[in-house]
């Protein structure tokens, strides 16, 4: 098999259409077989529900390959499990769990040329989502929706690689109490959307949000959970019911545990404490773990280690085991081929 003549090193996080994407289609109240197709265009409705009122949901998972050329992806049946939580809460038919796992790995199959090579520094990102694709006009679920996967190359999600981060704390919310932010729905990215080009034309990489109740906590950011790393070494990460459970966030909870024998603390962390930690990094699929060098809470600026020696190790071992290099804990990787 030969690879796409990319020149992987350099790719960005961004959509380059390969020549094999997967869709399924919900009508008559069922799920049809679904498979593949080379149509990377889609036509409905002008009144789809998808379009009126942003009925859709998301997930995000990568494929690597591994040092002894195996193409693996990372812990699929938790993405299968968060999109069906997101289907639930947005009214949205389940994709079946298990089927949501043959359209990963055969969209991921047909499209191995396009799977970046081992130490290459990019990985094939893998975009499930799904849609209200017949008419609405009154507010009210759609009757019929279109399930799909593609998949991409990509590199590393932060303009700068491996250059730590400057965030600022977020006068804007992301999420309420009781709202959605617990589930991959388009519409928390599309209210941040206004926030993050804000973000950057003032000089910021991210936004760090807040609690919309208390603005007292921190949550995550735009795209991804955020840990820190305290000055006797234990992990810290916000517990909160508006964040998105990331499977990286929970991933790297257990391998600190497991993996490096460091304590770890799942609680709500305070803005105040925020010069506490040595250490800070935003963790998710296409993060992985950035190192965050500045966070600036309205002109107080507190500074950390960037890639600090505890960030370090947390993303080696991880990286590690999503590219076969270390054991993997039972049933996290799922090999392709
Ligand atoms: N938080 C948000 C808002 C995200 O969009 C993502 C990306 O999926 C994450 C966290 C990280 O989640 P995961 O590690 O499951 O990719
Ligand atoms: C992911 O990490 O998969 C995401 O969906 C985050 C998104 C902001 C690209």
């Amino acid at each position: 098999m030969d690879k796409k003549n990319i020149d992987w090193g350099n790719l960005g996080f961004g959509y380059m259409p390969t020549e094999w994407r997967y869709v399924a289609n919900y009508t008559d109240g069922k799920w049809d077989a679904g498979g593949l197709t080379d149509q990377s265009t889609i036509t409905i409705t002008e009144c789809a529900g998808v379009l009126q009122y942003a009925q859709t949901c998301f997930e995000g998972l990568k494929a690597y390959t591994t040092e002894d050329g195996r193409i693996v992806c990372f812990r699929p049946d938790l993405n299968a499990a968060r999109m069906a939580d997101s289907c639930r809460q947005l009214k949205m038919p389940v994709f079946p769990e298990e089927k949501f796992l043959e359209a990963v790995i055969e969209t991921v199959r047909a499209n191995k040329e396009w799977v970046p090579p081992f130490g290459s520094g990019a990985t094939l990102y893998i975009r499930p989502y799904m849609f209200g694709s017949s008419a609405v006009i009154g507010v009210k679920p759609a009757d019929e929706y279109q399930f799909r996967v593609f998949v991409t190359p990509v590199g590393p999600y932060f303009k700068g690689g491996v250059k730590p981060l400057t965030l600022r704390i977020s006068d804007l919310d992301r999420a309420a109490p009781r709202g959605t932010g617990h589930i991959k729905a388009g519409l928390n990215y599309a209210m941040s959307l206004y926030n993050i080009v804000d973000a950057h034309e003032q000089g910021y990489d991210e936004n760090v949000y807040v609690d919309s109740a208390t603005r007292t906590h921190i949550e995550e950011t735009g795209g991804a959970n955020i840990i820190f790393i305290t000055r006797d070494g234990k992990l810290v990460t916000p517990k909160s019911d508006t964040i998105l459970p990331s499977i990286t966030r929970r991933s790297l909870l257990q391998v600190a545990k497991d993996y490096l024998g460091m304590e770890v603390e799942e609680r709500e962390v305070r803005l105040d404490e925020l010069d506490q930690f040595t250490e800070c990094g935003l963790c998710g699929t296409a993060a992985v773990i950035s190192p965050v060098g500045t966070i600036v809470d309205h002109g107080r600026e507190i500074n950390y280690a960037g890639f600090g020696p505890t960030i370090q190790k947390l993303y080696d071992t991880l990286t590690g085991i999503q590219m076969g290099r270390i054991e993997a804990p039972a049933g996290w990787i799922q090999v392709i081929e």
